[in-house]
């Protein structure tokens, strides 16, 4: 394979600005520096760099969607509009699923891949990657919250209760509050909102691991990522940079609708 279309296919940069950075010498094949984007490389087993970090090999595809309201978490749907339907048909790889699930109500980041393996440790409870979520409360938030949440809140499931694992929350305003979960119950936030008494009128996952949604991506558009924003995904933040995230970009998210 030609380098430039190895690396195009590896990182967000676009054919022009590889041949630029080639050309420049930003790159290395086994320590050596290439110059022409033509130079063929074996992606199994060459060593690339690219600006003296290493450019890992991966051949599946990952999308970040800002996943509107009213579109439904599922590959196919016969009756309803589904998240991969907003893919535009080139995209639409065989093997591609949402990781996780949104609600049809709830908006925002929701990654689509063809990799199963990472999937499942980044939806997998047992891999503790936290997903933050932000919530319009109806009612103010209340300081007891964080130590309810906190202590493991049970919810009930008919006639049985179920136990949440520790979640973190924290208020960026009086009637906004953001939750960080590790694990993805049926409703979850909005079913540990109903628990304390409260109700979610609406919801947006900003964040999974340290991979945030991004604040330019309008709903319904998306992005192809790669090994580095997975990688990020996968690590978890600190809830406190989630809120002041949330406080400069998505505090009036929901503005237009309440006017
Ligand atoms: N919790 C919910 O209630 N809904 C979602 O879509 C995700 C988490």
């Amino acid at each position: 394979m030609r380098l430039d279309r190895f690396l195009s296919g590896q990182t967000a940069l676009s054919r022009r600005e590889l041949t630029a950075l080639i050309r420049s010498g930003a790159v290395t094949v086994n320590g050596t520096v290439i110059r022409r984007p033509e130079t063929p490389v074996q992606p199994e087993t060459d060593a690339v760099t690219l600006r003296g970090s290493p450019v890992t090999y991966s051949t599946s595809h990952w999308f970040l969607l800002h996943k509107p309201e009213g579109v439904i978490t599922a590959a196919r749907d016969p009756k309803q509009e589904t998240v991969l339907d907003l893919l535009r048909p080139d995209d639409r790889l065989p093997k591609l699923a949402p990781v996780g699930r949104l609600d049809k109500d709830t908006s925002g980041l929701l990654l689509i891949t063809d990799d199963g393996v990472t999937a499942h440790r980044m939806i997998s409870p047992k891999h503790h990657v936290a997903k933050y979520y932000l919530a319009r409360l109806r009612d103010p938030f209340r300081a007891e919250y964080v130590t309810l949440f906190r202590s493991g809140i049970r919810l009930r499931e008919g006639d049985s209760e179920e136990q949440c694992q520790p979640a973190e929350c924290c208020a960026i305003s009086h009637d906004l509050a953001v939750l960080a979960l590790h694990e993805g119950k049926y409703h979850q936030v909005r079913r540990m909102f109903a628990a304390v008494g409260n109700h979610v009128e609406n919801l947006l996952r900003v964040q999974v691991g340290m991979l945030r949604l991004p604040p330019e991506l309008p709903e319904k558009c998306y992005l192809p990522i790669f090994n580095k924003d997975v990688e990020s995904a996968l690590k978890n933040s600190d809830i406190s940079d989630v809120c002041a995230f949330c406080d400069a970009h998505y505090s009036s998210y929901w503005i237009k609708e309440r006017k």
